[in-house]
């Protein structure tokens, strides 16, 4: 069984050019797979409201939801190192709701590290929560929380320099601030590998190209989420297509009187006349 990453072997890889694979997952199978495959981290990500739950968005997912969520994947998971998502309204109304929330994280679902959405506007939520001695990762580019103000989930940083501007500045806050890792989504790659070079903080990428690590939802590179597949997902499997072709196997054998066969039962253990005798006792009453 291969030792817990720490914060500090994620910035050795990130030194030592070694890429790093981390994808999300919600649930104790996922996430057991996910480390008997090696992955390097997890995150159990508010997108649980829509690949879990079936919300259309993020900004329904409540704490009680993430922490659930993520006890569920510390125990398939023991030894991978977890980071937990703060869904809408946890952090955004002030620094001390950020950090005990983020505190809850930690206490009740003994989590690794916390994320939570922005740059520049939750630096002082970011400063709050490391004050705290809680290891936080930021996260900025395309950020599905606050997609409303962006016009919707949107790439970012792509359009003209004052939207790539703003991405850095954004990276460089979340830095000062004391954050130990960031992610950056849906930004261009010449932009990303930039930032990974100017941050000394590990900079992992979804949908932003290449950097220190990649990130994708498990239910996209699986192929179990049907609703919308984003440009830069790479499909591993197609789970959907598997468990929908098993479903309909089942029924058919449940039809057809194939299933249960005679290996799916308990055979009586008593003589049978014994249970013959029993059943007609009680059919004559
Ligand atoms: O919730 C999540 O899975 C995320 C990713 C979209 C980065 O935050």
């Amino acid at each position: 069984m291969p030792k817990k990453k720490t914060i500090l072997d994620l910035h050795k890889m990130k030194k030592s050019g070694e890429q790093a694979a981390w994808v999300t997952a919600y649930d104790f199978p996922t996430a057991s797979f996910a480390e008997k495959a090696g992955m390097d981290m997890i995150l159990v990500g508010d997108s649980l409201g829509m690949v879990v739950l079936g919300y259309h968005g993020t900004v329904p997912v409540t704490m009680e939801d993430c922490i659930r969520h993520c006890q569920a994947v510390r125990r398939g998971a023991p030894n991978t190192f977890v980071i937990g998502d703060m869904p809408f309204m946890s952090y955004q109304v002030s620094d001390e709701d950020a950090v005990r929330n983020a505190g809850r994280f930690l206490k009740e679902a003994e989590v690794d590290c916390i994320k939570l959405e922005g740059g520049v506007r939750v630096a002082s939520r970011i400063k709050a929560i490391n004050e705290a001695g809680i290891v936080v990762m930021g996260h900025i580019g395309l950020t599905p929380q606050s997609s409303g103000q962006l016009g919707g989930h949107k790439a970012q940083g792509r359009d003209d320099i004052k939207g790539a501007r703003a991405v850095i500045e954004d990276a460089l806050a979340v830095e000062a601030a004391g954050a130990l890792c960031i992610l950056v989504e849906a930004v261009p790659p010449e932009v990303t590998a930039f930032l990974a070079r100017l941050l000394s903080i590990p900079v992992y990428s979804i949908g932003a190209g290449r950097c220190d690590g990649q990130l994708l939802i498990s239910a996209d590179l699986l192929g179990k989420f049907e609703a919308f597949t984003p440009k830069f997902v790479k499909k591993y499997a197609n789970v959907a297509e598997v468990e929908t072709n098993a479903f309909k196997a089942y029924i058919a054998d449940v039809r057809a009187g194939v299933f249960p066969g005679e290996e799916h039962v308990y055979r009586v253990l008593d003589p049978i006349e014994e249970f013959q005798a029993l059943f007609a006792e009680y059919s004559s009453k």
